[in-house]
C-alpha cells in the first residue's frame, strides 16, 4: 500500500485549478442508467471512486470510456440489474444504482453497502422513499431485492433527516414514475442541485430544484445526459484549510465561491484572508499567522459541511486558544483524532463534541489514513508539522483527491509517494 512521506513545515504558494466534484459525478453516473444511449459527463476527476463506479456500471452491462476527464457511459445494450457485494462493499455510493434500475428496468438486486471507516451508514431513507413510489423492496442475505414490473407510481415522501444520497436515489426514480411525486425535506447540497438540473436537461420534469421541496412529473423517457461537473467544494476547502494551517497564499481557480460560503466564513473567523475575485470563479486564500480558535457545528448545506470537519479540526489543532467542534451528521466521524494526537494535537472527545486545545507546533510522526477526508487532513497536518510525517494507506485519499501529492508539491509542499 502506498504511503506519503512529507517534510514540514512549508507554506503553500501558487495557483491551483480545482477539479470536478466527486460527489456530483457519482449520482450523474447512476442517472445515466435512466437513459438509453451515450451519456457524456465532462470535468470528471480521475479518482478511484469514479473508476470504481465505472466497474459497477460495466457489471450492469453499460460500456464506459474515460479520457482526459470526459466520461462516456453507453447504456444502449445495458440490461443487468445486479450490483454484487464484492463491488458495492467498497463504495457506499454504489447504492445510487438502485433507483435508476427500478425506474428503467423494473427490478434491481443491490448489495447493502455496509458501514464505512467511521461507522454504520444506513440506507433506510433510500428504501422508504422508493417504496413510496411503489417499489417492492426486500432484504435477503445482505441484498436489497427490488421489483416494480408495472413501473413506479408517483408518490409522496419526506426525508428525515435530510439525506444527500436518498434524495438523489429517489429523485432519479421519480423522473420515470407514472404521475406526480412530492419529495420533502430534500437535501440541497450543490451536487444534488446539479443532478436535478442535469435530469431536467435530459427531459425530466422537476420543480423546486435547489429547494427542500421537489415536485416531479414522471415522463416516458429520459434522454442520455450531457453535463459538465461542478467544481469540488470539498477539495477546494481542503486546500484552503491547508493554507490556514501551513501559511502562504494560494489562488483557487474554477470554483463556485457561493458553494464555499460556510467554509470561507469559518476560515475568516480563524483570521484567514479570503478574497473572492470580482469575475467570480476564483478564490484567493492567504494566511501568515497563527489561526484563531473557533466554534464550528456541522450541518446539512448551506451549513458547515461534515466533509470539512477533519480538515478544520486540524487547523484548530494549531490555533491560538481552545476551539469547539460538534459533528451533527455523523456523530462518530472522528477517526482522525487519534492520529492527530500522534502529531501532538491536544484534543478531547465527548461524544460528538470535540474540544481542541491549540498547540504551538505539531511534530511529524507516522500516521494511518482511515477515511477519505480524515486522510486529507493528516496530509495537511504533515505539511505544517515539524519534521517528517509518513501517512500510510493513502488509497483512501486517492478515492477522492486526484494526485494530491503532485498538486500540493506544485504549491511548495515537500511530499512524495512511496509505492508498495
Ligand atoms: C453524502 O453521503 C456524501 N457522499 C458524503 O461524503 C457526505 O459526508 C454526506 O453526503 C453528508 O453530506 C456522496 O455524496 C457520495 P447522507 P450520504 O445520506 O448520501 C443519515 C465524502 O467524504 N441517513 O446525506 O451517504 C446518515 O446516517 C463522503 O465524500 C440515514 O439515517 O450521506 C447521516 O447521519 C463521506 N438513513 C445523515 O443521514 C439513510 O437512508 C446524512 O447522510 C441515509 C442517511
Amino acid at each position: 500500500m502506498d504511503r506519503f512521506i512529507i517534510e514540514g513545515p512549508t507554506p503553500l504558494e501558487g495557483d491551483l485549478t480545482v477539479g470536478g466534484a466527486k460527489n456530483a459525478v457519482l449520482p450523474l453516473m447512476a442517472a445515466a442508467l435512466l437513459a438509453r444511449g451515450e451519456s457524456v459527463i465532462s470535468n470528471v476527476p480521475d479518482l478511484q471512486d469514479v473508476r470504481f463506479f465505472m466497474t459497477i456500471l460495466e457489471g450492469l452491462g453499460a460500456r464506459c470510456s474515460f479520457n482526459d476527464h470526459v466520461l462516456i457511459i453507453d447504456t444502449t445494450d445495458q440490461a443487468g440489474f445486479d450490483a454484487p457485494y464484492d463491488l458495492v462493499r467498497k463504495m457506499r455510493a454504489s447504492v445510487y444504482v438502485l433507483g435508476p434500475l427500478l425506474a428503467a428496468q423494473g427490478r434491481a438486486r443491490v448489495s447493502l453497502p455496509g458501514g464505512c471507516a467511521w461507522g454504520p451508514r444506513p440506507v433506510n431513507l433510500h428504501l422508504e422513499g422508493l417504496r413510496a413510489l411503489g417499489a417492492k423492496l426486500e432484504l435477503n442475505e445482505g441484498y436489497i431485492e427490488g421489483e416494480c414490473l408495472n413501473g413506479l407510481a408517483g408518490g409522496r415522501y419526506r426525508f428525515e433527516p435530510s439525506s444527500v444520497g436518498a434524495t438523489a436515489n429517489v429523485l432519479m426514480a421519480a423522473t420515470l414514475a407514472v404521475g406526480e411525486s412530492l419529495l420533502e425535506n430534500c437535501a440541497v447540497e450543490p451536487e444534488v442541485t446539479q443532478l436535478g438540473k442535469a435530469l431536467v436537461k435530459a427531459g425530466a420534469k422537476i420543480e423546486g430544484i435547489g429547494t427542500t421541496t421537489l415536485r416531479v412529473q414522471g415522463v416516458e423517457r429520459i434522454d442520455p445526459l450531457e453535463q459538465s461537473v461542478i467544481a469540488d467544494r470539498i477539495e477546494a476547502g481542503t486546500f484552503m484549510a491547508g493554507v490556514a494551517l501551513a501559511g502562504g497564499k494560494v489562488r483557487l481557480q474554477g470554483v463556485n465561491p457561493e458553494h464555499l460560503a460556510p467554509v470561507t466564513a469559518v476560515l475568516q473567523d480563524m483570521g484567514v484572508t479570503v478574497t473572492i475575485s470580482e469575475a467570480g470563479g476564483s478564490i484567493s486564500v492567504e494566511s501568515n499567522g497563527r489561526p484563531e480558535a473557533v466554534e464550528v457545528v456541522t450541518r446539512p448545506y448551506p451549513g458547515f459541511p461534515t466533509d470539512m470537519q477533519a480538515q478544520v479540526m486540524t487547523v484548530c489543532a494549531l490555533a491560538a486558544g481552545t476551539s469547539f467542534l460538534t459533528e451533527t451528521i455523523y456523530p462518530d466521524r472522528f477517526t482522525h483524532v487519534a492520529e492527530l494526537q500522534r502529531l501532538g494535537a491536544d484534543i478531547r472527545l465527548d461524544g460528538a463534541k470535540a474540544t481542541i486545545f491549540g498547540v504551538e507546533k505539531l511534530q511529524g510522526a507516522q500516521v494511518m489514513a482511515t477515511d477519505l477526508r480524515a486522510s486529507a487532513a493528516l496530509v495537511l497536518a504533515g505539511v505544517a508539522a515539524q519534521g517528517q510525517t509518513i501517512v500510510n494507506r493513502v488509497y483512501h485519499i486517492d478515492r477522492g483527491y486526484e494526485r494530491i501529492e503532485e498538486r500540493l508539491g506544485r504549491l511548495g509542499a515537500r511530499i512524495r509517494r512511496k509505492r508498495g
